[in-house]
């Protein structure tokens, strides 16, 4: 018995197909998965037909449960239906010729193996039998379950006509990697670099969920490293190329923060699966290179990079057409704030500094001190160890000042509108110059985060204003 049929789904599939008397087997992502016996929370199953994938997805899901809806397409030839635990989808097998006038593709019914042989990778094209007489039964002609074994991705095809069928296959050779911790094979790896520039014609949603899933997985500076290898990098990232390089001047060299970049991702990698923070350990840095300076005094400086570099990020954003939503201002506010941290571990920082951070940093402090950690790729394990014992007692002091004071989600316990009350003013400038003098004597310590404090400062504020408090009883 082959062990990926196991599951019941695959016995109804098999007696569908085999009382419909039409070849069917399992293909792609479910068996490749289930022999590296890797968990798949999606659990999607490819099923190609020999003949209408149509009209077996409508019988077997009939026979699955009657009433299931299918999803057809029928300009793929394709069909699906879900049920409580899987998406199952049926293809026709089709084989690609080209119309030597037009050269468009035509696509005709196929055999198995010409179907195999127009997919992406080897260890996609393995497929399993479902017909009763052989079931469970390989078909393996492009040696996909040897590449398994020897962890390699390779093309059924020739790379060079795999990837001009869909350019996107170059990034999802790279995904594959990562994720599985496989070798490129080498006149695949060549063909992307060669045909690096089609990745152009793939549109930017294709090309960022495959980016995410190199970015979500447990050591994406693999992928980072390969994507930059094949030059493809540098076409669908460039401000991330652009951090490549040591520059020396007086003997003194700067750090390449392409290379820290990417450590830094994987450090957080073990700590988060915050797609969001990672992409923000990604993108700490990324304003080095426009605010690089040599001061002869003191060597390399980023000064102000935070700051340009959250900046940077909405315009990153929409040119990968990733969400330009509140995900987008965690990650600038995780790239603004990212070295405010550092200065609080010096010795002589004041509870005012502390206090400022967590207002700004809100609920995402946490977020923010696990990039800090992230960020320390020194070698040299004394520095290690000196740098997380001074993030260790910023945390300290931080939860001191959290328990006494309240301020994570602080609101100003006086507001607008009490302001207006008060002095029977409309609103306007004064209003603001009160509300922040309040504000930030809370944060400056000088008065507790209460109301009855905040409300005497306010008077207090409005009568060198030159205010007069009406009274609000008559
Ligand atoms: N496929 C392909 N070329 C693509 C996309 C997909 O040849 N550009 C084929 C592969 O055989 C793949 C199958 O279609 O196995 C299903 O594709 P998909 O669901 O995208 O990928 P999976 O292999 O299932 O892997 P994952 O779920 O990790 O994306």
């Amino acid at each position: 018995m082959n062990i990926c049929l196991n599951d019941k789904i695959f016995e109804t599939l098999s007696s569908v197909v085999t009382s419909e008397n039409v070849q069917a087997y399992v293909i792609g992502g479910w068996v490749r998965d289930c022999l590296l016996k890797r968990d798949h929370p999606e659990k999607d199953i490819d099923i190609v037909v020999i003949g209408s994938g149509i009209d077996i997805a409508k019988k077997a899901a009939r026979k699955i449960h009657h009433g299931t809806k299918v999803s057809v397409f029928k300009n793929f030839g394709t069909a699906m239906f879900k049920n409580r635990e899987y998406e199952i989808e049926f293809v026709g097998a089709r084989k690609e010729s080209y119309d030597r006038n037009s050269r468009k593709p035509v696509v005709e019914n196929g055999t198995l193996e010409d179907d195999q042989k127009r997919r992406d990778f080897t260890i996609n094209t393995l497929a399993i039998s479902l017909n009763r007489e052989t079931f469970g039964e390989f078909l393996d002609p492009f040696g996909g379950l040897d590449d398994l074994k020897k962890k390699i991705i390779r093309t059924p095809l020739e790379p060079d006509k795999t990837f001009s069928d869909d350019p996107l296959r170059m990034m999802r050779a790279i995904r594959f990697a990562t994720q599985l911790n496989f070798t490129i094979e080498e006149e695949t790896f060549n063909s992307i670099k060669e045909n690096a520039g089609r990745i152009m014609i793939v549109s930017a949603e294709r090309i960022v969920a495959e980016l995410n899933k190199i970015i979500m997985s447990s050591n994406p500076s693999k992928g980072f490293i390969l994507l930059e290898k094949t030059g493809l990098l540098k076409i669908i990232f460039p401000e991330l190329d652009n951090l490549k390089g040591v520059e020396t001047k007086d003997g003194r060299a700067h750090k390449d923060n392409f290379h820290h970049s990417i450590k830094v991702l994987d450090n957080i990698s073990r700590n988060t699966d915050n797609l969001w923070l990672r992409w923000a350990a990604l993108l700490h840095d990324i304003a080095k290179p426009a605010t690089k300076k040599y001061l002869p005094d003191s060597g390399w400086s980023f000064h102000g990079h935070e700051f340009v570099g959250s900046k940077m990020v909405p315009d990153i954003f929409r040119k990968l057409k990733l969400p330009l939503n509140e995900k987008m201002k965690y990650v600038q506010k995780i790239v603004d704030l990212h070295l405010r941290p550092i200065a609080l571990s010096q010795d002589l920082v004041t509870d005012s500094a502390l206090r400022r951070l967590l207002f700004e940093a809100g609920n995402d402090i946490d977020d923010l001190m696990i990039l800090c950690e992230a960020d320390i790729t020194s070698n040299n394990e004394a520095k290690k160890t000196k740098h997380l014992e001074n993030f260790r007692i910023v945390r300290n002091k931080l939860r001191e000042i959290e328990e006494k004071d309240a301020l994570r989600n602080f609101q100003p316990p006086i507001d607008g509108s009490e302001i207006i009350m008060t002095f029977g003013i409309q609103p306007g400038k004064m209003v603001g110059i009160i509300k922040n003098a309040i504000r930030d004597a809370i944060l400056d310590g000088i008065i507790p985060n209460e109301p009855n404090a905040a409300r005497n400062l306010m008077i207090e504020k409005g009568i060198e204003l030159g205010l007069t408090a009406v009274d609000q009883t008559t």
